[in-house]
């Protein structure tokens, strides 16, 4: 039987050890959160509640900015300037997606990179791909957490890493290799993608298309982490990963929801705590 990884535990077990460093450090009136949010997305709403609720479970504190959907890039950019110099602000982020008027990557450029709490600053990208310290991308971190925290080996695996996104993927791929497995990055140009998945010890599939991956990809004994998530007719979530099928074969798998999901705002809570001017 496949050992369930339990990402709601692991992460609450983090944003315990958070809320005990703060404490001890005195660091809750030092550091702040800015979230700022353009637009009316509504998955948005919920993921920028989630991330100042988290703010004030750990004890610090945290400012948010809601933009109108018609708000320009210099407006926003002007914002970030403020945030940028504003000394009581030790992190900012910017919720993704941004209105079609704005350009993402002129955005995330903008960030200081000390107070790039999510990792995304081509700066931050750059101090990973050469080992260098700097904000980690935090899902990706947070299934660095969620493996090593189960016990299981990364050095020296075999390790798959399906889709190549600038968020999930590339910053995956680093990390695997900081930590010594050999890494294969796939994408939906891959051929006999399959058989590719199926040399992996470690599967991680961020591809976005719902249970994508069957029993044809999986080796025996593979941990298999799934990144995607998505809301299936009958209301409820799947991941990309055909759980109820891959999962007899498994060693190890992340189930949707509960898995990786709840690691994200916990990496990101980390990333705030390690974030000082
Ligand atoms: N939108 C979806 N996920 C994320 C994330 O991790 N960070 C930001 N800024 N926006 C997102």
């Amino acid at each position: 039987m496949a050992k369930i990884i339990d990402g709601k535990a692991i992460s609450q077990q983090i944003k315990d050890e958070l809320k005990s460093y703060v404490e001890e450090n005195d660091l809750g009136k030092k550091l702040c959160l800015a979230v700022v949010q353009a637009g009316e997305d509504p998955a948005s709403k919920v993921y920028v509640n989630n991330k100042k609720k988290a703010c004030e479970y750990i004890g610090i504190g945290s400012q948010s900015f809601e933009l109108p959907e018609d708000t320009t890039q210099d407006e926003l950019l002007s914002l970030i300037d403020r945030l940028n110099e504003d000394e009581t602000v030790t992190g900012i982020l910017v919720q993704l997606p941004l209105p079609g008027q704005i350009d993402e990557d002129t955005v995330i450029r903008r960030i200081s990179p000390k107070k790039d709490v999510d990792g995304f600053h081509p700066m931050n990208v750059g101090a990973l791909s050469i080992g260098e310290k700097g904000f980690v991308s935090c899902t990706p971190a947070g299934i660095i957490e969620l493996l090593k925290r189960s016990d299981i080996e990364i050095e020296g695996k075999e390790c798959v890493v399906v889709g190549r996104s600038n968020i999930v993927g590339k910053p995956m791929s680093m990390l695997m290799l900081r930590e010594n497995a050999t890494v294969t990055i796939c994408h939906s140009r891959t051929r006999k993608l399959p058989e590719v998945c199926k040399r992996a010890d470690i599967l991680i599939v961020a591809i976005g298309k719902p249970k994508f991956i069957d029993h044809t990809y999986i080796k025996d004994g593979a941990v298999v982490i799934d990144v995607g998530i998505h809301r299936m007719e009958n209301g409820k979530l799947c991941g990309d990963v055909d759980y109820e099928d891959v999962a007899p074969l498994c060693s190890a798998i992340t189930p949707v929801p509960g898995g990786v999901g709840p690691m994200t705002i916990a990496m990101l809570m980390s990333n705030c705590v390690q974030a000082d001017c």
